[in-house]
């Protein structure tokens, strides 16, 4: 595949990350040694002005960027690029004393203080103002300028804002969605149900902790109009730069599988995608290998967004975070498992924060590369300037792709749906966790699946798992049926099917819109059961016969009108001899449907299967071991993570390791938490 850079400037990966130079303008000093630091830990990027705006206007109308200009150019002439962000995440005290409504009102509708960030109101007129002029004014400055890599839009958005302003915009993007007609919204949202009946738009409210947060539609609306919300403030300040000469790419720093947003929907309106990943290594639940299959789940979310190009590790921490539960430091090499796995994946870039710890305030304690001991020899340090000559000698990654034959479906809407939904349990309704089971199978197989939506494009794709995929958007019933026609291994579970993007239920059986069909089954009930309760099911052999027997928990459906054959039968409870998994052969392809919520690795048979009908190679990967592969024109990269602090030694690697510049021909040996990028 041919490779496509980010960026023009810069030929290999990036390695850098959030700097705050502002914090120490009266110690030249350290500024000084900051950039003889950076360039030995083999540092080219920066990220600056995230959080600057009492800096760079420290009264209202009084901007001053020259001590930005400044570190900017002497970073260039050392061969250090700069992010530039817009520094609209917090504001400085004078802007909410003069200007309150730049101030977020919270879910009981009541102003809040000043302090803190990411807390303001995306749609005050007066805080878009003071924005307009900022951002305008930087980009006069900085756009062009030949160290400038690309535009940060904010800092991690996030969150809800009930004010009289939000509340109002909320009232107009639902009659636009409605098509002024009150009536209709009345239909979708089922007001008729305890009298909730609206007779114009502007009687609604968002969902107040203290009013109405019971019709189901207004609260999944609710979050629809707040993603559009911070969309349309995020374009804002793009389509500011832009009017003021901006020409350099954006991004703005997504989070790990955040709930507030659906990113699908914002993702289309930024050039490149980046994230913030903070892993919680060490810790007393799971093994380092799990807790890392569910940084690399994140990641392939973040990386299927934008298929054609790489995506960015916005920031990561050096070490340690500092406002976990627990801050424990990364042992030995972990930060080296945790930043490779990134570029792994799709990432272009290694990226923290932050470059120098604060002296002060709350992230005074938060890692960083260049600590308050201030030298270059500490462990966190060499680790990183380690980790820095590693991305040069593996710098031929840059700009290569992913090219997954597997996809898992994660919805935005349908998380926020199945939560909200009066139904099954409260604590075991796992949709997430669900998927990121699913990946991990695919994964322990050597096949990286890719994270993407019901309304993105499927071409590509030869395998497609949907699990509890509750709320069908229009046409996707359809766009199901075609894929599978089409010769596509489709999968899908309990719980699928049983609402339209209203959140209305189908009528006549689940899964609806046409499902039904495909899998070859109606659900005509599905039954929760509690925490300790356990069912089972028998896999039925070749022979017809029950073989063994696999672990039912939460979940299990009650089919009827089966024509699929029938892979599985539940064993007890009152659904005991009826069908637990289908396969339905459909035109060209075949629709798995898994009736009852199993242990995912014990029914990996599913998976082998549709994977040997897709023309899928697998191979069971040594336990521990992750596998992610990047393609170019001529050649392709395997990454082998040891994710575990044993020597691993994987069988069947060939080609060359770039970072020792071993030739390899039979087998790959890893130690504990080591990592190798092989070109074949
Ligand atoms: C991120 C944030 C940074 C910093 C970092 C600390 O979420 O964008 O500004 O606070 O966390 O881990």
């Amino acid at each position: 595949m041919e490779r496509k850079k980010l960026f023009t400037q810069v030929d290999g990966l990036l390695h850098g990350g959030d700097y705050n130079p502002e914090q120490w303008l009266d110690r030249p000093d350290i500024l000084e040694k900051d950039i003889k630091y950076m360039k030995d830990a083999h540092i080219n990027t920066v990220t600056m002005g995230v959080f600057s705006w009492a800096v760079h206007e420290p009264t209202e109308g009084n901007i001053n960027f020259d001590w930005l200009a400044e570190i900017m150019d002497r970073l260039y002439e050392n061969g250090i690029y700069t992010v530039l962000a817009t520094p609209t995440g917090a504001r400085p005290a004078w802007l909410d004393e003069k200007y309150p409504s730049a101030m977020r009102c919270n879910e009981m509708g009541v102003r809040n203080h000043h302090g803190v960030r990411h807390n303001h109101c995306m749609q005050s007129p007066e805080f878009r103002e003071k924005v307009r002029i900022m951002d305008s004014k930087l980009a006069e400055r900085f756009a062009g300028h030949p160290g400038l890599l690309m535009w940060h839009i904010s800092n991690e958005l996030g969150g809800y804002c009930y004010c009289d302003t939000c509340r109002k915009k909320f009232q107009e993007w639902l009659a636009d969605r409605y098509d002024h007609d009150i009536e209709k919204l009345n239909k979708a949202w089922w007001t008729t149900f305890w009298s909730h009946k609206f007779n114009s738009f502007d009687q609604i409210d968002p969902p107040y902790a203290n009013g109405e947060n019971c019709v189901l539609g207004l609260n999944l609306d609710w979050k629809r109009f707040s993603t559009w919300s911070a969309t349309d403030f995020m374009r804002f300040e793009i389509d500011t730069l832009r009017s003021a000469g901006a020409k350099e790419p954006t991004t703005t720093n997504f989070m790990e599988m955040f709930y507030d947003y659906d990113y699908h929907y914002m993702k289309d309106f930024i050039d490149v995608i980046s994230w913030d990943n903070y892993p919680e290594m060490h810790n007393n639940w799971q093994t380092d290998a799990d807790h890392l299959l569910e940084r690399s789940f994140n990641h392939a979310l973040f990386r299927s967004m934008k298929r054609d190009k790489p995506f960015m590790m916005m920031e990561s921490a050096p070490g340690l975070v500092n406002w976990r539960p627990f801050n424990k430091y990364r042992r030995p090499d972990m930060h080296e498992l945790i930043s490779m796995q990134a570029v792994a994946t799709g990432s272009d870039t290694v990226q923290y924060f932050q470059i120098r710890k604060s002296r002060g305030s709350s992230e005074q304690w938060h890692g960083a590369v260049i600590d308050h001991i201030g030298t270059n020899d500490t462990r966190v340090f060499k680790e990183v300037a380690k980790l820095g000559e590693d991305l040069e000698s593996i710098s031929e990654v840059a700009g290569t792709l992913s090219d997954n034959k597997v996809a898992i479906i994660f919805d935005w809407d349908n998380r926020w749906a199945i939560d909200d939904a009066w139904a099954l349990a409260k604590e075991t309704k796992k949709f997430d966790e669900t998927c990121m089971n699913i990946y991990n199978v695919f994964m322990k197989l050597g096949v990286e699946p890719d994270i993407i939506s019901s309304d993105m494009d499927w071409s590509g794709y030869k395998i497609i798992c949907a699990p509890m995929l509750y709320v069908l958007h229009d046409g996707v019933g359809e766009k199901i049926a075609d894929f599978v026609k089409n010769g596509g291994q489709f999968m899908s579970t309990y719980f699928t099917g049983y609402v339209n993007k209203d959140l209305l239920a189908n009528l006549g059986g689940f899964p609806g819109d046409g499902l039904s069909e495909v899998f070859g089954l109606r659900s005509e009930e599905i039954d929760t059961l509690y925490p300790e309760d356990r069912n089972s099911i028998s896999i039925i052999d070749r022979a017809g016969k029950p073989s063994h027997s696999i672990e039912v928990r939460d979940y299990q459906e009650l089919l009827r009108d089966v024509t699929a054959d029938v892979l599985a039968r539940y064993n007890g409870d009152y659904v005991a001899g009826k069908p637990a998994i289908t396969r339905n052969n459909y035109g060209d392809g075949r629709a798995y449907y898994v009736a009852c919520r199993t242990k995912q690795e014990d029914i990996e048979f599913i998976y082998r299967e549709m994977l040997e009908h897709a023309h899928i190679a697998y191979t069971k990967l040594p336990a521990g071991i992750e596998k992610h592969t990047r393609y170019a024109e001529d050649c392709a990269y395997d990454f082998y993570l040891n994710c575990t602090t044993e020597e691993i030694v994987v069988p069947n690697v060939t080609g060359t390791d770039l970072i020792t510049k071993d030739k390899l021909a039979g087998s790959l040996s890893l130690k504990g938490y080591q990592i190798a990028v092989i070109r074949r």
